[in-house]
């Protein structure tokens, strides 16, 4: 397997184009499902999990081409008819948002059998609200052997979907499947993040009427059917927040483009809190830091616009070497800090306790063979690795690959020692 070694040391000088959101991506690539015309991606990442994905969906009858088209990386989805209602575990065990082509399948065609995604390294992550919005909306469930089998062979009828906490990936699951419901939907207590809006805009480009997305009450009005559409993918606002952490941890100066500042504004105020520089621009962010060091400041993780728990890992990265204790509290996940062992094998000064992580800020990080749980905690540490001494070494990179377009040259663009060591195949244990 892949490794990445980063010598620590360099500072970070010069501009990252951020890519589109693989969050919103896969969410957009399922509503492919609910039209027999092509829908066109553009600004898509070309990730592993974009991969799977694309797996999945060839299975059950949608044709998957990515080229680069007039405007940059794009994908075709293509699905005349759906050949398959049935998503094994193998692929969805891959890439839990895959149980998102559960509500498109039943709603295009009546019937599906997909696999129940399983836990998680962060949590449990259960997908019950899934479910229930499902039922909601009329069609029946049933649970058999890790599998959820969903009928809805008269189609879905539009209904009141109260969630009792918000849900990002519920609350999609639940636009995705009442487009084509008959009658009205509407969502209450739905998650506000911005990836909501983009499949709002997606959708409505293919013929359907939601609105309210990036609002906690999101309407749907059920057409009969759908047409295909071209849409651009929002940019990826986590990893324009993981190079924003990257550039204030190594020091430099870092333009981030093709992106957004309003995206991650709840960690711009943050980084400024610790006296880094954020200048907020019409396509991104400048991130500058000039030697000093950053001081201690504690963060809790939110729903957006609350502080994105995808950044959790990188902050706390950020924050070992602040100057005092920083207090990093995570809501949304039970078990989100399985980075802090690894930081601390690279001599981080960090105690958790339930929710709640301590750090005490260190004068200086030690290089060390370090290993990824997750795919913002393996970040986490090449951001570490960018200002430890000596030599980082980042096992079981496969989860960086699921969510980082082309980290290493767009590290390295900007002056970072990154690179990566080619695996024998092995796997790792
Ligand atoms: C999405 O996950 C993202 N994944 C996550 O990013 C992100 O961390 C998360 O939203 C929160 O922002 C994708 O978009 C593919 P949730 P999702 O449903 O939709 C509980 C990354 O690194 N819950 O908003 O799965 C759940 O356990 C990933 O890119 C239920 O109890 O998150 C969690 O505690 C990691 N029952 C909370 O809700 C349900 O049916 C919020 O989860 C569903 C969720």
């Amino acid at each position: 397997m892949d490794r990445i070694a980063i010598t620590g040391g360099a500072q970070l000088n010069g501009v990252i184009p951020v890519s589109g959101a693989k969050n919103s991506a896969i969410k957009l690539m399922a509503a492919s499902l609910l039209t027999d015309e092509p829908l066109r991606l553009t600004n898509m990442p070309r990730l592993a999990d974009t991969r799977f994905l694309g797996k999945l969906l060839t299975r059950l009858g949608v044709s998957v081409t990515e080229s680069d088209g007039p405007d940059g990386q794009q994908t075709i989805l293509h699905a005349p008819e759906i050949t398959s209602g049935f998503a094994p575990y193998d692929l969805v065990r891959q890439m839990r948002a895959s149980f998102n082509v559960l509500g498109p399948l039943v709603a295009r065609s009546g019937q599906a059998k997909v696999s129940l995604p399983g836990g998680c390294t962060i949590g449990a992550r259960p997908v019950d609200l899934h479910l229930q919005a499902l039922e909601a909306l009329g069609a029946k469930i049933d649970l058999h052997e890790g599998y959820v089998y969903a009928q809805a062979p008269r189609g879905l009828k539009g209904a009141e979907i109260v969630f009792p906490i918000v849900s990002v990936g519920a609350t999609e699951h639940a636009m995705l499947a009442a487009v084509l419901a008959d009658g009205v939907t509407v969502i209450r207590n739905a998650a506000c993040e911005p990836e909501l809006v983009d499949l709002q805009e997606c959708l409505n480009a293919m013929g359907a009427k939601v609105e309210g997305a990036g609002t906690p009450t999101v309407t749907i009005t059920g057409v009969a059917r759908l047409k295909g559409a071209t849409h651009s993918v929002i940019p990826d606002r986590i990893e324009m927040g993981t190079y924003a952490v990257a550039a204030a941890m190594a020091g430099g100066e870092v333009r981030l483009t093709n992106a957004r500042p309003e995206l991650i504004e709840s960690l711009s105020v943050k980084l400024e809190e610790a006296g880094a520089t954020v200048v907020r621009t019409e396509d991104g962010v400048i991130v500058k830091r000039n030697g000093s060091r950053l001081n201690a400041v504690d963060i809790e993780t939110a729903p957006f616009p609350g502080f994105a728990t995808d950044l959790q890992a990188q902050f706390m990265a950020l924050m070992t070497t602040a100057n005092g204790e920083s207090h990093i509290r995570e809501t949304i996940f039970e078990n989100r800090f399985m980075h802090a062992p690894e930081l601390m094998r690279l001599g981080a000064d960090i105690s958790v306790h339930g929710g709640e992580a301590r750090v005490r800020g260190v004068a200086q990080l030690e290089g060390a063979e370090v290993m990824a749980t997750d795919l913002r905690a393996s970040v986490s540490l090449v951001i570490a690795g960018l200002v430890a001494r000596g030599e980082t070494v980042v096992s079981r990179i496969y989860h960086l690959d699921r969510g980082f377009e082309r980290l290493e040259e767009k590290l390295g663009a900007c002056g970072a020692q990154v690179r990566r060591i080619k695996g024998d195949g092995e796997p790792e244990l």
